[in-house]
C-alpha cells in the first residue's frame, strides 16, 4: 500500500506515517514545515520505506507528482488553532480549506481510494448537548471550526457527486507526545506537562470549569487504521468522532499534574478567549458500529505517557 500523509512531520501526522510504515506500506509524509519539523521523523530508517517531501498540500503541480499509485490519502495538514484563525482568517482559509479542496480534486484525479480528512469537534461549537453527536448541527464559532466544517462537505459532495471515497474524523483535544508545546497556539496538555516540568504556575483563560473530551494520541491512530480497513460502503462520505466519550475540566488537570509531578501548582486565572467552547465531550457510538473504533488508552495513562516523553524531551534537550 502506498499513503500520502499531509501534515506529516506534524504532531498528529507523523504518529499515522509511523504507523503505516510499520504495518509495511510505502509512506510519503508532505509537509510545509518537514525540515523544521525532523524532530517529529526521528523514527523513519533508511531503507524503510518512507519518503520525506517539503511542499504544501495545496500545491497541484507536486500533488500530480507525488499522488499516482496513492492508494492512500491521510490529510492532516492544517493551521490548527482556533486563536490564529481568529487573528489571520485569511491565511487559515488558505491552508485549512483551500488547500484541502485541491488535494481533493488531485487525489480524486488520482484515483486515490481512500481519503481521510482530519477534522474537528470545534465544528459543534458551543451545542447544549451533554454529548455530541454527528447529527447535532454544526455551530461554529471561529474560522478554524467553519473551514473544518466545510472542508468535511466538500469531502462529503466529492462522495455524492464522484463516489469519492472520503472520510472525516472530528478529534476531540488530542494530546501526546510529538505535540509541540513552545507556541502561543499549542494545546493545553503540551503546555501545561511543559510548564509542570519547568515548575511555573499554569494559566487558565477562563475560570477552568472548561471541559474537553481529551483523546490520547494513540486511539487517534487506531481510529485512523480503522477508517482504512474499513468496507467502502461503510465508511465513505460520513463523518466519525474519535474520542473517548469521557471529558475532563482544567481544574482536573491541574488536579492530575500535581499529583503525577508531586507538585502543588495553583493556576494563574485569565479572561475566557474568544471562540473557545465551554464544555466538549464526544459521543463515540457510530465510529464504535461502523469502525469497530473503541479507545484503548484511557485519560490517567495517556497523560502519564505524556507527562513522561516531555520529561525526556527536556532531558535529551539539555
Ligand atoms: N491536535 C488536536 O487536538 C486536533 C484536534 C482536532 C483536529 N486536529 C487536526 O489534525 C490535524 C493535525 O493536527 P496536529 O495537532 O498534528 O497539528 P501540527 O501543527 O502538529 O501538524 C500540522 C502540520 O501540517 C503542516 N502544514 C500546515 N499547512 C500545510 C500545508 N499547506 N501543506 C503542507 N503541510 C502543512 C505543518 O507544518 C505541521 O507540521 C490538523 O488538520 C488539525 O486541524 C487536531
Amino acid at each position: 500500500m502506498k499513503a500520502l500523509v499531509t501534515g506529516g512531520a506534524g504532531f498528529i501526522g507523523s504518529h499515522l506515517a509511523e504507523a503505516l510504515a510499520a504495518r509495511g506500506a510505502r509512506v510519503i509524509v508532505l509537509d510545509s514545515a518537514a525540515n523544521a519539523q525532523r524532530r517529529n521523523l526521528e523514527w523513519i530508517r533508511s531503507g524503510g520505506g518512507v519518503e520525506v517531501v517539503e511542499g504544501d498540500a495545496g500545491n497541484p503541480i507536486l500533488l500530480g507528482q507525488l499522488l499516482p499509485g496513492t492508494d492512500c490519502v491521510l490529510h492532516h495538514a492544517a493551521l490548527p488553532s482556533v486563536p490564529r484563525s481568529v487573528a489571520d482568517p485569511l491565511e487559515s482559509n488558505t491552508q485549512n480549506l483551500d488547500a484541502t479542496l485541491r488535494l481533493l480534486i488531485a487525489s480524486r484525479d488520482a484515483g486515490v481510494r481512500r481519503f481521510v480528512f482530519a477534522s474537528s469537534s470545534s465544528i459543534y461549537g458551543d451545542s447544549d448537548a451533554p454529548s455530541k453527536h454527528e447529527e447535532l448541527p454544526p455551530q461554529p464559532l471561529s474560522p478554524y471550526a467553519l473551514q473544518k466544517y466545510a472542508a468535511e462537505r466538500y469531502g462529503q459532495l466529492f462522495h455524492r457527486l464522484y463516489g469519492f471515497p472520503a472520510v472525516s474524523l472530528r478529534y476531540f483535544n488530542v494530546f501526546g507526545p510529538r505535540q509541540a508545546f513552545d507556541s502561543p497556539y499549542s494545546g493545553v496538555i503540551a503546555k501545561f506537562c511543559a510548564g509542570f516540568l519547568a515548575g511555573t504556575a499554569p494559566v487558565i483563560h477562563g475560570d477552568g470549569r472548561q471541559s474537553r473530551d481529551f483523546t490520547y494520541i494513540s486511539n487517534v491512530v487506531a481510529g485512523n487504521l480503522l477508517t482504512l480497513d474499513a468496507p467502502e460502503a461503510r465508511v465513505a462520505g460520513r463523518v466519525f468522532n474519535i474520542a473517548c466519550g469521557r471529558s475532563i475540566d482544567l481544574l482536573q488537570l491541574v488536579a492530575d499534574l500535581n499529583a503525577l509531578t508531586g507538585l502543588k501548582l495553583t493556576p494563574r486565572f485569565e479572561p475566557p478567549r474568544i471562540g473557545d467552547v465551554k464544555h466538549s465531550r464526544a459521543d463515540i457510538q457510530a465510529a464504535k458500529e461502523a469502525l469497530g473504533y473503541a479507545p484503548a488508552t484511557d485519560w490517567e495513562t495517556g497523560l502519564r505517557l505524556t507527562l513522561d516523553w516531555y520529561r525526556t524531551a527536556a532531558q535529551s534537550s539539555c
